[in-house]
């Protein structure tokens, strides 16, 4: 897991975030070892944002990707994954350690069921 909060901080330093200034890193391990990062970009129209955590997830997907292992965030000060994440990190990767790290290399060790409780999945759209 070093390895890949490594790669959530390396991630971090390539965000784009102007307008909020608070940059943000993710990985995410996939089940065949690949580690595939993300960082969040900003827009002037502030809603099309798109969070560091999703960018991995949707690149890893578009990689051919569909079994993941792990995710890692990196933020300033420790910051958590937001509830859109939290859903998409959910419906993706089911219920995987997330390591969450700051400036100061404090790890804190997550998961999805533990950051969305009773959630809203695909179970119930059948
Ligand atoms: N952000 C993320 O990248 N991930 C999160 O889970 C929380 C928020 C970004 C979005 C925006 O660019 C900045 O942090 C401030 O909200």
């Amino acid at each position: 897991m070093e390895n890949l909060i490594a790669h959530a901080k390396s991630m971090r330093t390539l965000a784009h975030a102007p307008y909020s200034n608070y940059t943000v890193g993710a990985a995410v391990l996939t089940s065949d070892g690949e580690m595939i990062g993300g960082c969040n970009v900003e827009s002037s129209s502030y809603g099309l944002t798109c969070c560091a955590e999703r960018v991995a997830l949707y690149r890893a997907v578009a990689a051919g990707h569909s079994s993941f292992k792990a995710l890692a965030v990196a933020t300033e000060n420790g910051g958590s994954l937001c509830g859109a994440c939290r859903q998409v990190v959910w419906d993706l990767c089911g219920d995987i350690p997330i390591f969450i790290t700051d400036n100061q290399n404090n790890v804190e060790e997550t998961s999805t069921l533990q950051l969305l409780p009773e959630a809203f999945d695909q179970s119930k759209l059948k």
